[in-house]
C-alpha cells in the first residue's frame, strides 16, 4: 500500500504510458502508475529510481494510492480496451473523480463515454498525445478537450510535461467534448499526407534520378535547412543513412514497401467525407498505403502492365529545384486542408476551436511539426476565421510562387510512369479551389437529365427542371 497520496494515475504502462509517467515525475509531480501486466509495473518501479513514483499491483491499491478528487490517465490502445479500463475503475471511483483518454480514439467514442460517465458524475477528457516515445518522455503535444473545469485541475501538469518553443507550452484547452480527440485525428490525417508526400519525393529522385541512399540523405538535410524545416523532414533524411547490422546494407532498402496503418488517417478522410470538407491529399495518402499493402497483385500486376520507367530527360538540377517547390506547396495546401476540416468541425460539432492555438501547439513536440506552422499561427492570428489558409496573402502567395514546381514535379511523374498521387492532389485542390468556374454545370445538367434533380441558373433565381430529351 502507498504511504502518501499522488497527484495524478496513469493506467498503461506501455512506452508511452511509462515514458509520460517519468515525464511527469521529472517535473515534479507525484505520480502512480497501474498496469494489468505485473511485469510493465516492474519495469516502471525500476526505470523510476528516487523520482516519487508508485507502481500499483492491484486496480484497488493504485485507485487508493491517488490523492481526491482523482485524476485517471489511460494511455491504452484505442477500442474496445478503453471501455474495459473504463468499466473496470468505476466501480472504484468517487463523483467528481476524473478520468482522461489520452490514447487515440475515435472522437465519436470519446463523446459516447463522456455522456456514459457525466451521468455518473464522473468527468471525461480526450486528450490527443502526439511526439511518439521520445515525445512522451521529453514532450510531446497535448491536445486535450472535455470540460474546461476538468482541464483546470490537470493543466499546470500538462503545461509542464509538454514541448516548450520559445517558452510556450505546446498545450491548451481546445474545447468541450471530443475537441481533443478530433484535433488528435486531424493531426494523423495530416501526418499522413506529408509521409506520403515525402515519400513521393523519394521515390522520383530514387527511381526518377537513380540518386543513392547517400544523396538522398544529404538532399532531405539540406531540405530540412530552409523552409522545408520539420520533424518529418529530418527523420528521412536520418532514415536514409541508417545500417542495417545484420547485412550492412541501409536499412530502408531492406524495408518491405507495404506501409501498415492504424486507421486515424482514414478516420479523418471519412469525418471529411461526411461533413464535406474536401481534403483530397489525405484521401490520396490512406489510398496509398491501401494500394502498397496490395502487394501480391502489385507483384503479380507489374508482369504485364510494367513497361518500365522511362529516363528523365529534364536536368538534375532543375527537377530537384522543382521537386523542392512542389514538396513545400503541398505541405502547405495539405496543412490548409487539415485546418479546412477544423474549420467546418467546429460549426458541425460546436468545438469551439481556436485554430491559431490549434497551430500554435503543433509548432513543437508533434510529429507535424514543421517551420512553416509558424506561418500558419500568424495567418490565422490576422484572421481568426480564416476558411481557408490559400487565401491567406502570405501562405496563398508561397504556393502561388511554386506553382509551376508543382506542375513540373507532376509532369515529371506522369512521363516518368511514377506514381504520385499525393502531389497531384495537391495541384488538383489548388488548381480547383483558384477557380471561379468548374465545369459543375455540366453535373448538375446530367443529375437532372437522368433524375429530375433540378438545377440552379447563373442568369435566374430559383430551381429548374428540364426535359432534356
Ligand atoms: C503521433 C502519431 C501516433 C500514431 C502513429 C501510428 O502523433 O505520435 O500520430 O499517434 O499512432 O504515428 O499511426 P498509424 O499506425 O496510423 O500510421
Amino acid at each position: 500500500m502507498a504511504n502518501q497520496k499522488y497527484e495524478i494515475g496513469m493506467v498503461g504502462l506501455g512506452v508511452m504510458g511509462r515514458n509520460l509517467v517519468l515525464n511527469i515525475a521529472d517535473h515534479g509531480y507525484s505520480v502512480s502508475g497501474f498496469d494489468k501486466d505485473i511485469s510493465k509495473v516492474q519495469e516502471l518501479k525500476t526505470e523510476s529510481g528516487s523520482r516519487a513514483i508508485y507502481g500499483a499491483l492491484k486496480l484497488k491499491e493504485f485507485i487508493n494510492s491517488l490523492s481526491t478528487p482523482r485524476a485517471v490517465m489511460m494511455l491504452v490502445p484505442a477500442g474496445p480496451v478503453v471501455d474495459s479500463v473504463i468499466r473496470d475503475l468505476i466501480p472504484f471511483l468517487e463523483t467528481g473523480d476524473l478520468i482522461i483518454d489520452a490514447g487515440n480514439s475515435h472522437f465519436k467514442d470519446t463523446n459516447l463515454r463522456a455522456k456514459t460517465l457525466s451521468e455518473k458524475g464522473i468527468l471525461f477528457m480526450g486528450v490527443g498525445v502526439s511526439g511518439g516515445e521520445d515525445g512522451a518522455r521529453h514532450g510531446p503535444s497535448l491536445m486535450p478537450g472535455g470540460p474546461k473545469e476538468a482541464y483546470e485541475r490537470v493543466r499546470t501538469i500538462f503545461e509542464a510535461v509538454s514541448a516548450h518553443v520559445e517558452g510556450d507550452a505546446c498545450v491548451t484547452y481546445l474545447g468541450p467534448g471530443s475537441a481533443g480527440h478530433y484535433v488528435k485525428m486531424v493531426h494523423n490525417g495530416i501526418e499522413y499526407g506529408l509521409m506520403e508526400l515525402i515519400a513521393e519525393c523519394y521515390d522520383l529522385m530514387k527511381r526518377g534520378l537513380g540518386l543513392s541512399d547517400e544523396e538522398l540523405s544529404d538532399v532531405f538535410a539540406g531540405w530540412n535547412k530552409a523552409e522545408l524545416n520539420s520533424y518529418l523532414v529530418e527523420i528521412t533524411s536520418h532514415i536514409f543513412r541508417k545500417v542495417d547490422e545484420q547485412t550492412g546494407k541501409r536499412l530502408v532498402d531492406l524495408i518491405l514497401d507495404e506501409a501498415k496503418q492504424k486507421g486515424t488517417g482514414m478516420w479523418t478522410s471519412q469525418d471529411a467525407m461526411d461533413i464535406q470538407v474536401p481534403t483530397p491529399v489525405i484521401d490520396a495518402a490512406v489510398v496509398a498505403r491501401n494500394l502498397s499493402a496490395m502487394k501480391i497483385e502489385r507483384e503479380a500486376a507489374s508482369k504485364n502492365l510494367n513497361l518500365g520507367i522511362a529516363h528523365l530527360k529534364s536536368d538534375r538540377g532543375e527537377f530537384l529545384t522543382n521537386l523542392k517547390g512542389a514538396l513545400y506547396a503541398s505541405m502547405i495546401i495539405t496543412y490548409t486542408q487539415g485546418m479546412a476540416l477544423l474549420h467546418t468541425a467546429c460549426q458541425v460539432y460546436q468545438y469551439d476551436l481556436h485554430l491559431e492555438d490549434v497551430a500554435r501547439i503543433w509548432r513543437g513536440g508533434c510529429i507535424i511539426r514543421a517551420a512553416v506552422l509558424e506561418e500558419i499561427r500568424a495567418a490565422f492570428h490576422a484572421n481568426p476565421d480564416l476558411p481557408n489558409l490559400l487565401t491567406d496573402s502570405h501562405l496563398g502567395k508561397e504556393v502561388l510562387v511554386r506553382q509551376d514546381d508543382l506542375r513540373a514535379a507532376v509532369s515529371n511523374a506522369a512521363k516518368l510512369g511514377l506514381p504520385v498521387p499525393c502531389l497531384m492532389a495537391s495541384l488538383a485542390y489548388f488548381d480547383g479551389y483558384r477557380s471561379d468556374w468548374l465545369p459543375a454545370n455540366l453535373i448538375q445538367a446530367q443529375r437532372d437529365d437522368f433524375g429530375a434533380h433540378t438545377y440552379e441558373r447563373v442568369d435566374a433565381k430559383g430551381v429548374f427542371h428540364t426535359h432534356w430529351e
